[in-house]
């Protein structure tokens, strides 16, 4: 097969809800159809349910929750779908975000009694800076949950996004009746009874083709409630909306809508068949050397996400790679630009869940996995000889801070080690004071099981007991000088109500304590920049 036609039929995506609206189950449903799992339940981590497929680490097997951001690659009608698990739940983490840098589009998934919750809003903030297109999956439609209307303005205002409705929920005595294909013209029936009788596939009931809502099909699947309620949905619908506009979809300004029931395999059809459809393949990614494009012959990739230990019995290290041009060739030479050195990519690995198998090749698009030991650290790009650096991954501001403290005084080095490589890798995020200043290293994470991590590999790895502290600070902001000029931390620590500490790259951050504190910074020095995210520094090899 050419190299355009592999990479042009990648399609490489994650998920984003909140805990609960049902993320695990849509993944194993996924899965099921694209018949890379046999059993429903396999993809669910539970307590005391042994080879749940994504607990890798011990840790993880005894929470029964996945650390790990794993990568669940099998072929779907022709398509190789590559679909990158965002960890949730307390495993939220930088990892989380990072992962939405290597997908090229996700689906939002909102319980339909819900709507728009914290964690959505926030991992959407990524995907809409880099503006990839995204789809909307409404689910738990099978229970009472909120009007359709105004789940479409809650995303339309809260998200800033427009939303096209591909499917639509129709009901019969108040009780949800299956969906209506607005572009298809055809009615999907809910049986619930055959729903729940099923694991795979079939629970919707084939559909009934339409000329349009005034067939009598529809008619007599609803009563006359419903039928008039859709009637006036349908109206609205065409009043309101714009036709599908698709330059507005692959720029992330518009999502199209679905409605169904993950865990009775309903709706999933009628989406997969749209998102197989709409889902672009990979485009060019920008770099230092200005935009790349997939095709390019020359492979090349960056890493997004390092992963210590996934298997404590080999104690490896493995560092995932999303290869954005050309192909990757078991064995290849390539060059690690930061470095300028070359290495060699011997057993490059897909991992389908717990399964790692070896791949001979892999191409733009995928993500593959390259066990290290030590040269790669988030962000850095591998090329087949060129020196150009892909952008780099930006840090986000944390939401939790420790303090951590030393059991045994004479671990100090081991301890000094351990942290600051924890902290290269991106386990978590490290503040010291600046030079000439004392005080506590503090610890910044997005997750609090960020810090239990920590802890943990200082111990299974350093040798090093410590005791995770609390501290006051509440938010982190990375500070600049808006007029461009060199920042002096001590100007900004006599400035702002907060500390001044450095990040692992030496950038300056102030540690606010409440959230007044930073508004009153950016209220009384506007001559300050107080950043979310700190942009990725592409530090180029000699
Ligand atoms: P998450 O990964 O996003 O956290 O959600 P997960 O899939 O674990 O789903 C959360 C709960 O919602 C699960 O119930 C799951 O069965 C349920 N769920 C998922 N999709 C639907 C749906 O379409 N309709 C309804 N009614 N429920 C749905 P649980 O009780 O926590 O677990 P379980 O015992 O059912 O596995």
């Amino acid at each position: 097969m050419s190299l355009p036609h592999e990479i042009g039929r990648r399609r490489t995506f994650a998920i984003i809800s909140h805990p609960d609206a049902g993320k695990t189950t849509l993944t194993e449903k996924l899965l099921l159809y694209g018949g890379a799992i046999q059993v429903a339940g396999a993809v669910k981590a539970k307590r005391g349910r042994a080879s749940a497929v994504s607990d890798w680490m011990e840790m993880e097997r005894e929470r029964g929750i996945s650390i790990t951001t794993s990568v669940l690659a099998f072929p779907y009608r022709g398509l190789q779908l590559n679909l990158l698990d965002t960890p949730g739940h307390a495993d939220f983490s930088e990892d989380t975000y990072r992962t939405l840098h290597a997908v090229d589009g996700a689906v939002m998934l909102l319980d339909s009694a819900k709507g728009v919750e914290a964690q959505t809003r926030k991992l959407f903030r990524v995907c809409r800076q880099r503006a990839i297109p995204i789809f909307t999956f409404v689910n738990k439609l099978d229970r009472p949950g909120r009007d359709a209307f105004d789940l479409i303005g809650e995303v339309e205002s809260v998200l800033g996004i427009g939303v096209y409705p591909v499917t639509w929920p129709i009901f019969r005595g108040g009780t949800f009746r299956g969906v209506w294909h607005r572009v298809r013209q055809r009615v999907y029936l809910f049986d619930k009874e055959h729903a729940t009788s099923s694991s795979t596939a079939g629970a919707e009931r084939p559909p009934v083709e339409v000329t349009g809502i005034d067939d009598p099909a529809v008619k007599e699947a609803l009563d006359e409630r419903g039928y008039d309620q859709l009637r006036h949905d349908a109206e609205l619908l065409e009043a309101a909306g714009d036709g599908f506009d698709s330059a507005k979809f692959e720029g992330g300004q518009l999502s199209p809508m679905f409605f169904g029931s993950a865990v009775n395999n309903f709706g999933l059809e009628a989406f997969l068949e749209t998102f197989c459809e709409l889902m672009p393949p990979p485009r060019a990614r920008p770099s230092d050397q200005g935009p790349v494009e997939p095709a390019r012959p020359e492979f090349s990739g960056f890493v997004f996400k390092i992963q210590a230990n996934m298997d404590r019995a080999h104690r490896d290290r493995v560092a995932f790679l999303r290869i954005c041009s050309g192909k990757m060739v078991k064995g290849m030479k390539v060059r690690h630009v930061r470095s300028g050195k070359d290495l060699r990519l011997a057993n490059p690995t897909v991992f389908m869940a717990r399964d790692r198998t070896t791949v001979e090749e892999s191409f733009a698009g995928d993500v593959v996995g390259l066990h290290d030991t030590g040269t790669l650290e988030i962000g850095d790009t591998l090329t087949e000889g060129s020196s150009f650096s892909y952008e780099g991954i930006p840090s986000f501001a944390p939401e939790h801070f420790r303090r951590l403290a030393l059991v045994d005084p004479l671990k100090r080095k081991q301890f000094a080690r351990g942290i600051e490589q924890l902290a290269q890798e991106g386990t978590v995020q490290l503040y010291r004071p600046p030079a000439g200043r004392t005080g506590d290293l503090v610890l910044g994470a997005l997750g609090q099981l960020q810090f239990e991590v920590v802890k943990y590999r200082l111990e299974a790895e350093y040798g090093v007991e410590v005791r995770v502290e609390a501290v006051p600070w509440q938010l982190a902001r990375w500070v600049h000088r808006a007029d461009g000029q060199p920042l002096d931390p001590a100007a900004l620590h006599e400035a702002v109500e907060g500390l001044v500490v450095l990040d692992v790259r030496q950038r300056p951050v102030v540690l606010f304590d409440r959230e007044w504190a930073l508004r009153s910074a950016e209220k009384f020095h506007p001559e300050y920049v107080y950043a979310e995210t700190a942009s990725g520094v592409v530090v180029r090899g000699a």
